[in-house]
């Protein structure tokens, strides 16, 4: 009854904190957050930690701290890995969007990976009740990212969705509105960048910063090669230790980027695998739909279509789509319970 009350008065939340950014969507709003996910904390000489700064305010102190102060990007391959700032954000940004009054206290829905331990689960729910939550309701991302991509996961068919975000892609294949078959495969957007740093230091003996490496992903990245193109990248020369600049080819990135994509595609024949053969039949006939942020790679549909024999589908401004589904699941109580786990 009390929290029937609270009900009519609280905005409640959907909650998407990512590798690279995190998102939270409120009912009436939509998406009121998509900031980085970085924390600047100081650490005294006791080793208690403050926070200076998160998101966007956080981001460019990354690399460019005095020693007593860390930038930390507590999400890792798309799971948390330090709880204690992930809840630092959470409280932050939540604050922010909802203001102070404990009697706007909001249900709370979050995506988490399929694979989440029952302890991460505890964590995550205890975190949102410290961040103000009365109620907190957990999705599997991939079937939130269907939901928020519109497919219609409520048939007895198979449906195979992608998340590719900047720490993992979220592999599953729903069916009933139920995940059947997952995997979430490490290395996203970011193993991409780690893959350029790698190729300008072992090609060009060149040491470039991860964000100088997404930049020229973003220029003229792509997973297969397109017409020729070039991009100047500045660094440090490791021979001479000074400021070199050099020319990279599109062909370069491509090539640095190839691992990164055969291991999206060997997670996505890994839960093919484990499908039943009806709802893999399903998926072989209607493919395969790609969201998340790094799905904009230019033709990484053609270059995983090409490596899996399906038809492989980008979906337009798919970057939030976990976000958003789970935001129309809080819209419909059916629907919510139906997807939490
Ligand atoms: N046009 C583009 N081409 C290639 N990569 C892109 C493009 N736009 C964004 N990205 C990449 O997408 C990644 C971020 O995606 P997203 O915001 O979905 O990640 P996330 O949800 O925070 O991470 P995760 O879901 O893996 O925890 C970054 O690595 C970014 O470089
Ligand atoms: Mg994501």
């Amino acid at each position: 009854m009390l929290s029937a009350v609270l009900g009519l008065f609280s905005q409640d939340l959907a909650l998407d904190l990512g590798t690279s950014h995190t998102r939270i969507w409120m009912r009436n709003h939509g998406v009121v957050i998509d900031e980085p996910t970085v924390v600047a904390v100081h650490r005294n000489t006791r080793g208690r930690r403050k926070v200076l700064a998160i998101g966007k305010d956080a981001l460019p102190m990354l690399g460019r701290t005095p020693h007593d102060v860390h930038t930390v990007k507590p999400i890792k391959d798309g799971r948390i890995a330090d709880f204690e700032v992930a809840e630092a954000l959470l409280v932050h940004l939540v604050r922010r969007v909802h203001g102070r009054n404990s009697l706007m206290s909001p249900r709370m829905v979050v995506a988490v990976p399929c694979s989440t331990s029952d302890v991460e689960r505890r964590a995550v729910r205890d975190s949102c009740k410290r961040a103000g939550a009365r109620e907190v309701h957990l999705v599997p991302r991939s079937l939130a990212a269907a939901i928020g991509a519109n497919l219609p996961i409520e048939q007895p068919r198979g449906h195979l969705v992608v998340d590719i975000g900047g720490g993992a892609a979220e592999i599953g294949v729903l069916s009933l509105r139920g995940v059947v078959a997952s995997k979430s495969v490490p290395g996203g957007g970011e193993a991409m960048d780690e893959a350029i740093v790698t190729m300008l230091r072992d090609r060009f003996d060149l040491l470039v910063g991860h964000g100088t490496a997404e930049r020229l992903k973003l220029e003229i990245g792509a997973a297969m090669t397109r017409p020729p193109a070039t991009s100047r990248v500045a660094g440090r020369c490791l021979r001479t230790g000074v400021p070199r600049a050099v020319e990279v080819s599109a062909e370069d990135v491509t090539t640095a980027l190839a691992p990164a994509i055969d291991a999206i595609a060997a997670g996505i024949r890994e839960v093919l695998e484990g499908t039943p053969p009806g709802l893999a039949s399903d998926v072989a006939e209607h493919g395969v739909v790609l969201v998340g942020g790094a799905s904009s790679l230019r033709r990484l549909d053609i270059a995983l279509r090409d490596r899996i024999g399906l038809p492989v589908m980008v979906l337009d401004e798919g970057r939030a789509a976990a976000v958003t589904g789970i935001g129309r699941a809080l819209e419909s109580r059916d629907l919510l319970e139906a997807v939490s786990c």
